[in-house]
């Protein structure tokens, strides 16, 4: 199996800088995270995404430590669940999670959902500016933001995030919520980039662009991602389906196969920022 190139590096509007592509690990349990995180950067990526809620940091730890790929390459995401939102709770919540991964600091911070019935992600969002300062974490974000979940960041605290990760794939383009995110230089990743369960990739619009590209139907779905300008963090623990995955930069789409591959049916597959509650 050959090695892919490591994908582009995109500039955040905090001066640090994010992988085009990443792993996600949701839901392997620790001994799957720490293999697949392992292979995953042996095979070239640069960008792990883990949560409290995924259960399974102490092994994506584990993983970046196995690799033997140097640290400071190696972009680490971690997400505040919603029971820990608030001021103090979100500093204890860090520390816990930087324990658990093993790790001097954490990459990339983000608030996993808004919550906006509980109504503390801005008190959580003042903690996380804090660690920022203190340099245990290097990038701040959110995931599951609305646009006016956002603003209510800037205005009260003046600080955007640099990333706002969202349930994003050809089902669900989310072509407003990129142009607000792209107006204000909020960097958006894409969470079921494949569409996880649905039938997206075995759709026949997906199947023609594939067949025309002698790609797979998964890696002409990611390079849809990439000429979005989002970055797709796709989850498989099968080293051959990472590689896969990860070699989407040589090849180009149309307009006319941009457009036919997210022509089908849209739909949400997980829930509303406005409304879901994941504690
Ligand atoms: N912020 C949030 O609220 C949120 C919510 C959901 C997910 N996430 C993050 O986003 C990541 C990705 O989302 P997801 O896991 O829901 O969905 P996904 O990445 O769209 O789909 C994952 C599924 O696709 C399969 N797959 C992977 N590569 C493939 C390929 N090349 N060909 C065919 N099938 C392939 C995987 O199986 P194998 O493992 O067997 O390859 C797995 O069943 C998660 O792991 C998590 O890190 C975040």
């Amino acid at each position: 199996m050959s090695t892919p190139s490591p994908a582009p590096l995109y500039d955040l509007n905090d001066g640090t800088r994010l992988p085009g592509v990443g792993l996600g690990t949701y839901p392997m349990d620790d001994a799957a995270a720490e293999r697949a995180v392992a292979e995953a950067l042996n095979a070239g990526y640069r960008l792990v995404d883990t949560a409290v809620r995924y259960g399974n940091e102490a092994g994506t730890g584990r993983g970046v430590r196995a690799s033997g790929v140097p640290r400071e390459e190696v972009v680490v995401a971690t997400k505040l669940p919603g029971r820990e939102h608030g001021y103090e709770q979100t500093l204890a919540s860090f520390e816990e999670s930087r324990q658990r991964l093993g790790l001097e600091y954490v990459d990339l911070y983000l608030i996993h959902w808004p919550l906006p019935r509980v109504d503390k992600y801005v008190d959580s969002w003042r903690a996380m500016v804090k660690l920022r300062e203190e340099g245990v974490v290097r990038s701040i974000g959110v995931s599951n933001f609305t646009a006016a979940h956002v603003d209510r960041l800037e205005r009260e605290t003046g600080v955007l995030p640099s990333v706002n990760q969202v349930e994003l794939h050809p089902l669900l383009p989310q072509a407003e919520l990129r142009a607000q995110m792209a107006a204000k230089g909020v960097a958006v990743e894409s969470w079921s980039p494949l569409g996880r369960k649905s039938d997206l990739l075995t759709s026949s619009a997906v199947a023609a662009v594939a067949e025309a590209h002698g790609r797979t139907p998964a890696q002409v779905v990611l390079r849809w991602h990439v000429q979005l300008g989002a970055v797709p963090i796709p989850k498989s623990g099968d080293p051959r389906r990472q590689r896969e995955n990860l070699d989407v930069f040589g090849f180009e789409l149309t307009e006319q196969e941009m457009a036919a591959i997210a022509s089908g049916e849209q739909r949400r597959l997980g829930g509303d920022p406005d409304t879901h509650e994941e504690f």
